[in-house]
């Protein structure tokens, strides 16, 4: 996701990326892809409860050290024992030395509470299991709090051979793991928590989140690095281009056609989808002498573009800095290359220079709609609407043509409306969608985001019908298919519907990324962890910058730990996903 990269997804894909990422359940990057199959039914509660205490064992106590409520009932059993010289089972002398170091930890004497914990567990008969799973966790809970991460992870295992599925143990063990950096590790036995709790546990669905992210971050910068360059699909490079509202490059005259050689040969290369040869003959144009060469700046800049979209980002940023650095060159081909390197920064999770670039832009050339409309996909990719708000208003007075840029404004404010549940707003927004539809009958995101936003609000009939409208206009436009098959099941958990379009979107565009992440997140639903991992990874080989990358990885990661899980708990991933699909509102 990006800035022009972000425009270009969202040219490419009609559809925000960042609202894409939404109706993934981003907040939950857990994989399940919920979102999809939230269905109204309420029919459930008696079957989730019951599947609710087979997953939740031994785990009801809240506090962090387990075995506390009968603590008072012991004491007297220990007295009672005392007075008639009575003998104490094992069982219950290790239960005595547990409450004791329960007070202990209670009163913050970590070191002796570990020397009761110590006993309990010497004294528990084997056989006791549930007990000794207990008396383990409650030594990890001591450790941790002297931060003995080494000590808090074997007794969290430990605790786990006594009881496989204690809960509070497989949390304990994650947070340790994290504290050492181990992060696959903290990722499974946070997915392990997860999914003991049916995902029930926002606290835990946050953790899980944020461990996600950072292995999936992590895997990205090496990802990056690895990455074998590959031109986006033609579609996607179309609409990439579309997206400025006046594009030197592609809109210069030129002379001399015949004379067809350096920057003359790359753009007719460039006319004709052939984008390998518009890289080379760019640099044959730049490495022509200053005499002869007529177009070595633009030539430059679109060498530039081209490798900034097939993700060569070090070499795409040594042209833009040369472009931006001549202070000869025109000022529209430096405000381009401008917005470029912004673009660039986003990629590459440079964001503290992203702004910079755009305001050296805006000073170089303040009635440039380009500028405004560029910073305005940022907004919408960092969530911060209204601003992206304030820079489409720009963007629409400068250039009121431009049917791109005001039905993604009407966007901006359907999502502010929608946001702060204003109807009436949400009705005015309505009224401006159709104004769109009006005065830019030919723009095709007109009708994909009046489809987005009947989808949005449930009115799947209209919005399918619109879907329909604007795949007649863009049929090339494989991502599409992907949100219509997406539409497909919020409306009534088709599959096989959903299947068939994003299928077709892949004929359409074999590289189209958002239907492999798509058809990813419907397996991993499925329970088909091995599936959905390739098709992760085949959608990574498409990623066009870090986030994205990160994103992907990400999912794969969570897939990854879910297998993991699985097997180790003996569980069916597809028992969890029905009980979610039966009705449990998943957290968002
Ligand atoms: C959710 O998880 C947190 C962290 O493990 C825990 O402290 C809390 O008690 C849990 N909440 C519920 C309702 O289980
Ligand atoms: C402890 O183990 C013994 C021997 O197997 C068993 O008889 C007893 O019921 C167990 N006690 C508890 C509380 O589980
Ligand atoms: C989880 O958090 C969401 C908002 O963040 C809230 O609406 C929901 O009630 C929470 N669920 C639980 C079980 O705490
Ligand atoms: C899953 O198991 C494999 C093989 O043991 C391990 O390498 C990996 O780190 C585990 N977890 C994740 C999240 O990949």
């Amino acid at each position: 996701m990006s800035v022009q990269m972000m425009s270009t997804l969202n040219a490419g894909s009609t559809i925000p990326k960042w609202q894409m990422a939404l109706l993934l359940g981003t907040p939950v990057a857990i994989g399940l892809g919920y979102y999809m199959y939230k269905k109204k039914s309420n029919k459930i509660d008696g079957s989730v409860d019951s599947k609710k205490k087979y997953f939740d064992l031994k785990s009801a106590s809240l506090s962090s050290i387990d075995g506390s409520e009968n603590e008072k009932d012991i004491d007297r059993k220990k007295k009672l024992a005392e007075l008639e010289g009575e003998k104490l089972t094992p069982l219950k002398e290790a239960q005595i030395h547990k409450n004791d170091g329960n007070v202990c930890y209670r009163q913050g004497k970590f070191d002796e509470a570990i020397k009761f914990y110590d006993k309990a567990i010497e004294k528990c008969p084997k056989e006791n299991k549930t007990d000794l799973a207990i008396f383990y966790q409650n030594r990890a809970a001591a450790y941790e709090m002297l931060k003995k991460w080494n000590q808090v992870k074997a007794d969290c295992t430990k605790s786990l051979e006594y009881n496989p599925r204690y809960t509070k143990a497989y949390f304990r063990r994650a947070k340790a793991y994290e504290a050492t950096n181990d992060l696959l590790d903290c990722l499974d036995d946070v997915t392990a928590t997860c999914i003991l709790e049916i995902f029930q546990n926002n606290t835990t669905i946050m953790f899980a989140d944020r461990i996600l992210k950072q292995t999936g971050s992590d895997d990205a910068i090496s990802g990056m690095k690895n990455r074998v360059p590959v031109f986006p699909s033609k579609h996607f490079t179309k609409t990439y281009f579309r997206s400025f509202v006046s594009d030197t490059l592609r809109n210069m005259k030129l002379e001399n056609i015949e004379d067809s050689k350096g920057f003359i040969k790359a753009r007719l290369a460039w006319d004709d989808d052939r984008f390998d040869d518009v890289i080379s003959a760019c640099t044959e144009e730049i490495e022509l002498s200053e005499g002869e060469s007529q177009y070595k700046v633009e030539a430059t800049l679109l060498r530039g573009t081209f490798n900034l979209l097939r993700g060569c980002f070090e070499e795409a940023k040594q042209d833009l800095d040369l472009v931006i650095n001549n202070a000869d060159a025109d000022v529209k081909l430096r405000v381009n290359a401008y917005l470029k390197r912004a673009s660039l920064y986003v990629q590459t999770e440079k964001r503290d220079l992203v702004f910079k670039d755009f305001d050296e832009a805006e000073k170089l050339d303040p009635n440039n709609a380009d500028v405004y409309y560029q910073r305005a996909q940022i907004y919408l990719l960092l969530d911060q609407v209204d601003k992206a708000l304030v820079e489409f208003d720009k963007v629409c007075k400068l250039a009121p043509e431009h049917g791109m840029a005001f039905v993604q404004k009407v966007y901006a404010e359907y999502r502010l409306a929608f946001m702060s549940q204003d109807q009436m707003r949400l009705l005015s927004v309505m009224n401006e969608f159709k104004n769109a539809i009006d005065k830019f009958p030919n723009c095709v995101e007109c009708y994909s985001l009046m489809a987005q936003v009947l989808t949005d609000q449930g009115q799947y009939d209209s919005a399918d019908s619109f879907f329909e409208k604007a795949i007649k206009m863009a049929p090339e436009n494989a991502a599409l298919y992907v949100h219509r098959g997406i539409m497909h099941l919020q409306w009534n958990g088709d599959i096989e519907k959903a299947l068939s379009l994003i299928k077709k979107s892949i004929e359409i565009d074999e590289k189209c990324e958002l239907a492999y992440e798509t058809l990813g997140t419907i397996e991993v639903q499925r329970g088909n962890l091995e599936r959905a991992i390739e098709l992760f990874e085949e959608a990574i080989k498409l990623a066009k910058g870090q986030t994205e990358m990160a994103h992907l990885y990400a999912l794969r990661n969570a897939a990854r730990a879910q297998i993991n899980v699985t097997r180790k708990l003996g569980i069916d991933m597809s028992a969890i996903t029905s009980l979610v699909q039966a009705g449990i509102t998943p957290p968002q």
